[in-house]
């Protein structure tokens, strides 16, 4: 079977998918610093798969080492989840973001190039598009200027992928996550985030679990059916399976284009207000939240035209918004 690198294996959408990966046959290296991870994951992996993965601790920002890497190991293809992702932090150390995220990429790329790696799947994010004029949003909505210096890494990184696929003759996918959520059925890996989460979900979950006092829901002023934002929330394993497709179709040859771009998402936008309601069903819990501002650089509303991935990757997610919230929520009950 073939074997693929995971950079950020251990990472929240990272190890989702590396079980994915295992499930399929495939055999899986992961590098990861443990920037925003916990080493453990890699045993849930093992305990959730029976397989252990090979492992790597090292940043990809050290070019030597990431050569080394791809001296030592053949690999069929890369999965490039390694990168930072909070955006409010990306506006305060825009340097850092743009380091991690850029330097962690060209790296990577440098070393494909040398050592004849043709199929890369990259993690990219619907923030590309900005509050997009046009619901839902397809694959052709313009690029707008990103509002966060994380949304410009990744509009960035799109852009890099694109000159290296035509240059060097690559097979490229990016996908576009709309808002991941949600956790592995088994409650064994999940999402992880390092203290105050900015996320929605995990602050649901934390002030359901009684780890935060109050959820405060960001505006209900907004143009919208109840005042509060809309969103498209794709659950992590529906994603996970989108980038076994992806990597398929590249090292099947079934790719139209050498560079070639997919939205993930539900299709369906809820509101904050629904996603709450959502998960006072699914966990039986009762929310304690208040309405307070908006929060700066949010848009209204954003979800996904996911035709292009259902008609070329065969993708269509299958989880509900109840179903993926009640695996979020059995996963934090394992936190406390
Ligand atoms: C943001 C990024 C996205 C990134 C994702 C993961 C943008 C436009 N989107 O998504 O690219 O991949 O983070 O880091 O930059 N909310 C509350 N209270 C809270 C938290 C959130 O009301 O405590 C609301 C927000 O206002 C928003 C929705 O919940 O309407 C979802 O927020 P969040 O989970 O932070 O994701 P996004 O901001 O949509």
């Amino acid at each position: 079977m073939p074997k693929i690198l995971v950079t950020g294996g251990l990472g929240y959408i990272g190890s989702h998918t590396v079980v994915e990966l295992l499930n399929d046959g495939f055999e899986v290296a992961i590098i990861d610093d443990l920037s925003n991870s916990e080493r453990f994951v890699l045993d849930r992996i093992e305990e959730i798969t029976g397989k252990k993965p090979d492992f790597f601790e090292f940043d990809l920002k050290d070019q030597e080492r990431t050569n080394q890497f791809f001296a030592e190991n053949k690999v069929d293809g890369v999965i490039h989840f390694a990168a930072s992702k909070a955006v409010g932090e990306s506006m305060v150390k825009p340097l850092i973001y743009y380091r991690n995220n850029l330097v962690g990429l060209l790296n990577l790329l440098d070393a494909a190039k040398d050592h004849h790696i043709d199929n890369i799947i990259f993690s990219s994010s619907c923030t590309v598009y900005g509050q997009a004029d046009e619901l839902p949003i397809d694959e052709k909505a313009p690029i707008k200027k990103a509002e966060s210096s994380y949304g410009k890494t990744k509009q960035m990184g799109e852009e890099i992928l694109e000159d290296f696929a035509r240059v060097f003759d690559k097979k490229i996918i990016a996908l576009r996550y709309f808002n991941p959520i949600g956790a592995h059925p088994s409650a064994l890996i999940g999402e992880l985030p390092k203290g105050v989460p900015n996320n929605l979900i995990p602050f649901i979950t934390q002030t359901a679990a009684g780890i935060r006092e109050q959820l405060s829901v960001f505006g209900d002023d907004y143009p919208t059916r109840d005042g509060t934002a809309i969103r498209d929330y794709i659950y992590v394993m529906d994603l996970a399976n989108a980038h076994v497709k992806g990597l398929k179709r590249l090292l099947a040859d079934e790719n139209v284009d050498q560079y070639e771009i997919y939205n993930l998402g539900t299709g369906t936008g809820s509101t904050v207000l629904e996603v709450i309601q959502a998960f006072e069903e699914a966990s039986g819990t009762k929310l304690n939240y208040k309405i307070v501002d908006r929060r700066p650089g949010d848009i209204t509303a954003a979800y996904a035209d996911n035709t292009k991935a259902a008609k070329e990757l065969g993708w269509t997610p299958e989880t509900s918004l109840e179903e993926s919230l009640r695996t979020a929520w059995e996963w934090q009950k394992t936190l406390d």
